[in-house]
């Protein structure tokens, strides 16, 4: 029988190399489901543990007796699963390439070996200023290799980083130190990404003049600018050389945190969501080796930054505790031209790229004569994360970026998930452009309605998992009650991950994208409300509401609708000051894409936003408004109608 044209089947290649093929999957799903507790400790085995756990899941998704836990009579050391373990067999093996911003410069290469001593002296320099097991490390560094030096020297000492984007601006990282009561931070003096240079040590002393709780920052030299070194600022190499390259690894209960990393919500500020060391570990060890199927000797290439999830679990932890080779790349991939992403790939002779259908949007923009231009026999396999890809990105990838012959593994996931928990496994899944495709075994979706009843078979609906999984975030920094409200009582007893999606008639998963006030740019998660809350800290501004608009290249771009206090004059100067208002507020991903002003928002009579109309005029759907005759004032709606800006 032929393959319908929007199937593409297991190539014969990958169904005969792969670790897990067909009948692999189904078998092991089947068994993840029957004996859950035994195919997770047997998964356990992965990792190197200095005390083996004998439980494994002990949770409970109901407020009565909420909890989740992993492993937790289990203790390890993660940069021990990183780095200790391989020595012996792989201690000259490349760990991590590190490929620079501008194409001319040197790659720097560290051997297990080196990433050994790298880490253990990153670690001493960390206990000589006084940090200690537990305490918060914030991490606000550009993608250079002490970025991942940094993560695993806190996880070697047992402290819990945070790290923040090098993106986001002073105000935001202020916030982000605050709130876990950091009393260090790590930088550099500058960052460097596309020739342009990031002024990290000067935000960070701007975040500092509002955050009294930091008593010291370790700086980095990475471009070897000038920047004022104040009593509390200690340069890396002064502190590097007065230290050890040896650190004993401290062991950690399962159930220690081993990191906190923000990101935005539907309502208030970022949240806090922390990991902890033996479920997260393991399950990023897991996903890495299943869906990406990593053999010794592949170079691995996450293209994604060290402040997302994605950099976390795929640059970092993930490839390093299965003993890979992980490339980071500084720049970005159009600079200095569209190519450069795929000289990179070229120069690594890199084995699977993992990238984001934004980045493709924007380069397949440029046409193929790019990636013509290069040789790519080196992919085997393509990765895609952080938002639903459009088929014409999927099939560009495919074919043109992959000549037809590595499979596309589009993965489904969440900051709060850890790792993958929906996505094709290349040796065993069949794939469909724009589909996840099937959950990974030990992962139970299930779509419901509005009023929480199950959906069967070929539906649509809100995506919720049933029950935990090792990798699942422990709780939000400091507000155990906002974990359990956010994702617990939408639907009671099952984690709601606020994405829609619809499940077709081969039980595969489509997501939609997201049901509550997040948006997704550029694959990256932007609460309406902090911008909203930006927008509204400008004097001119009375009232401001943001919602998501379609975007060519970003996927969603920003809409924002401002009503002005009176006496303020609405004019383009006007909205490009407030934009680069939100862009320093921020950082430069928030920045609106659009700004309408509006002399009023849609309101029920109870003061409520309809922002189910707002969004539909941001998409220039204004055909099907729907009934607007609950509103205060249904006029206003006309108005915005007119006025939309785009
Ligand atoms: C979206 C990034 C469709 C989704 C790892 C989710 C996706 C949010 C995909 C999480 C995908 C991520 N297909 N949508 N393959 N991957 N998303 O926390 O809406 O930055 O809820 O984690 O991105 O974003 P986050």
């Amino acid at each position: 029988m032929s393959e319908p044209a929007d199937r593409y089947p297991v190539p014969a290649e990958w169904a005969a190399k792969a670790k897990v093929d067909a009948a692999g999957y189904d078998a092991l799903y089947a068994r993840s489901v029957a004996e859950p507790d035994a195919f997770w400790l047997e998964q356990a085995g992965r990792l190197d543990w200095i005390a083996a756990p004998t439980e494994a899941g002990d949770w409970s998704f109901e407020q009565a007796d909420f909890r989740i836990r992993w492993f937790s009579d289990g203790t390890l050391n993660a940069s021990v699963n990183c780095i200790d373990r391989h020595l012996t067999e792989r201690g000259d093996q490349a760990a991590i390439v590190w490929e620079p911003d501008a194409p001319g410069e040197e790659p720097r290469r560290f051997t297990y070996r080196q990433l050994h001593a790298e880490v253990c002296r990153f670690a001493n320099v960390l206990k000589a200023q006084g940090v200690a097991k537990g305490d918060r490390v914030t991490i606000y560094l550009p993608m250079i290799p002490e970025a991942a030096f940094a993560l695993l020297a806190c996880a070697r000492i047992g402290a819990v980083h945070s790290v923040v984007f090098g993106g986001f601006s002073a105000d935001a990282l202020a916030g982000r130190i605050a709130d876990c009561d950091s009393k260090l931070v790590v930088t550099a003096d500058e960052g460097r990404r596309g020739g342009r240079r990031v002024p990290l040590k000067a935000c960070v002393d701007e975040a500092a003049k509002s955050t009294p709780g930091l008593e010291r920052v370790i700086v980095v030299k990475a471009t070897g600018a000038d920047v004022a070194m104040g009593e509390r600022d200690v340069w890396y190499h002064d502190a590097a050389a007065q230290v050890d390259a040896d650190c004993a690894p401290e062991p950690m209960n399962a159930e220690d945190p081993l990191f906190i990393l923000y990101t935005s919500g539907s309502t208030g500020k970022p949240k806090g969501v922390l990991h902890t060391t033996g479920g997260y570990l393991l399950y990023a060890s897991y996903t890495h080796d299943l869906v990406f199927d990593y053999r010794p000797g592949d170079m691995w290439w996450c293209a994604a930054d060290i402040g997302w999830v994605t950099g976390h679990t795929y640059i970092v932890y993930g490839p390093l505790a299965n003993g890979a080779t992980t490339l980071m790349y500084e720049g970005l991939p159009n600079w200095p031209d569209a190519g450069r992403i795929w000289q990179v790939v070229d120069r690594h002779r890199v084995h699977t790229l993992f990238t984001a259908p934004t980045a493709l949007r924007a380069l397949m923009k440029e046409g193929d004569a790019p990636v013509r231009m290069t040789d790519r026999s080196s992919l085997q396999l393509l990765g895609t994360v952080g938002e639903p890809i459009n088929p014409e990105a999927w099939r560009w990838y495919h074919e043109v970026v992959g000549e037809g012959r590595c499979p596309i593994v589009d993965t489904w996931w969440q900051t709060e998930t850890g790792g993958a928990l929906i996505a094709p496994l290349p040796g065993a899944t069949a794939l469909k452009p724009g589909s996840a495709t099937t959950p990974l075994p030990g992962v139970r979706p299930q779509l419901l309605d509005e009023n929480g009843t199950v959906l069967e078979g070929a539906t649509s609906g809100n995506l919720v998992i049933t029950h935990s999984w090792p990798g699942q975030m422990r709780t939000v920094y400091g507000d155990h009650d906002r974990f359990f409200q956010t994702y617990f009582t939408t639907y009671r007893g099952k984690y709601f991950t606020g994405d829609g999606c619809r499940r077709d008639e081969d039980g595969y998963y489509w997501i939609t994208g997201r049901v509550d006030d997040v948006i997704n740019v550029s694959g990256h998660r932007m609460g309406t409300a902090e911008v909203e809350s930006a927008l509204v800290l400008h004097p001119a501004v009375a009232e401001a509401a943001v919602v998501g608009m379609p975007h060519e290249v970003k996927g969603q771009g920003i809409y924002a609708y401002v009503t002005l206090n009176s006496g303020e004059t609405a004019s383009d100067e006007l909205a490009a000051t407030l934009k680069a208002w939100v862009r320093k507020e921020i950082g430069p991903i928030a920045t609106p894409d659009a700004i309408q002003f509006a002399p009023g928002l849609p309101k029920t009579r109870s003061g409520k936003i309809m922002r189910r109309i707002l969004r539909k005029i941001a998409e220039g759907d204004t055909g099907t408004l729907g009934d607007t005759s609950t509103l205060a004032d249904p006029s206003v709606v006309d108005d915005l109608v007119a006025h939309r800006v785009g």
